[in-house]
């Protein structure tokens, strides 16, 4: 398998960070992938806020999981109940927002996190997409502010980053095979 292949095959989620901070060569290698991705007519709609410090990860984190607590899903108050941060310690936490009015924002991101987390893979630093931040971005109507999120886009994900306590290749979860089918 070449390399490549490699990474998009052993990356996984990664829960359990070190606290030491990720070099910055390689997070500006990480920032280039994120933007070297394919947008919807080329409108690179997306926009990165790069947070580390610790302080503000924390507040995020905190304020998520009061707001999960919230929540009507059963499974996601009882992931706010157990979750001690929704980073799990990472030193980098990278919000992602995208322009409200561009063609396919959400896609835009979407790719340029996968991006993210293949480059991380390719360095060995742990990496996860993280979807619970929505319950922050949803409810604290200041975070625009606090991200230096420019006027016209909105957050929707975030991605944290840092080297991996464990560094074993994992196997991951079981994947269904019966989603292709060909036509010849
Ligand atoms: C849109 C999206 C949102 C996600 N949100 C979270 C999250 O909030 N917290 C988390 O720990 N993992 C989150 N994940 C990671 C998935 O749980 C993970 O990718 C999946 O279980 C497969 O495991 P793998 O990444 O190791 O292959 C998210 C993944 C995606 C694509």
């Amino acid at each position: 398998m070449n390399e490549v292949l490699l990474n998009i095959k052993n990356r996984r989620s990664v829960r359990r960070y070190k606290s030491e901070q990720i070099k910055r060569e390689e997070l500006d290698q990480i920032l280039e992938a994120a933007i070297s991705a394919p947008s919807a007519c080329n409108e690179q709609s997306w926009f990165f806020t790069v947070i580390q410090n610790a302080e503000l990860i924390e507040e995020i984190s905190s304020k998520t999981l009061e707001e999960m607590k919230k929540s009507p899903e059963e499974w996601i108050v009882n992931m706010g109940n157990k979750c001690k941060s929704v980073f799990y310690g990472a030193p980098t936490v990278i919000v992602v927002s995208g322009k409200d009015q561009g063609y396919s924002p959400i896609t835009d991101c979407s790719a340029a996190i996968q991006n993210m987390l293949l480059a991380a893979e390719s360095l060995n630093i742990g990496s996860v997409w993280i979807g619970l931040t929505d319950h922050y971005f949803k409810t604290q109507h200041n975070y625009k502010e606090i991200l230096n999120i420019p006027e016209g886009y909105s957050a929707f994900y975030t991605v944290a980053l840092g080297y991996k306590i464990d560094n074993r290749i994992k196997e991951g979860p079981k994947k269904n095979r019966e989603v292709f089918t060909f036509i010849e």
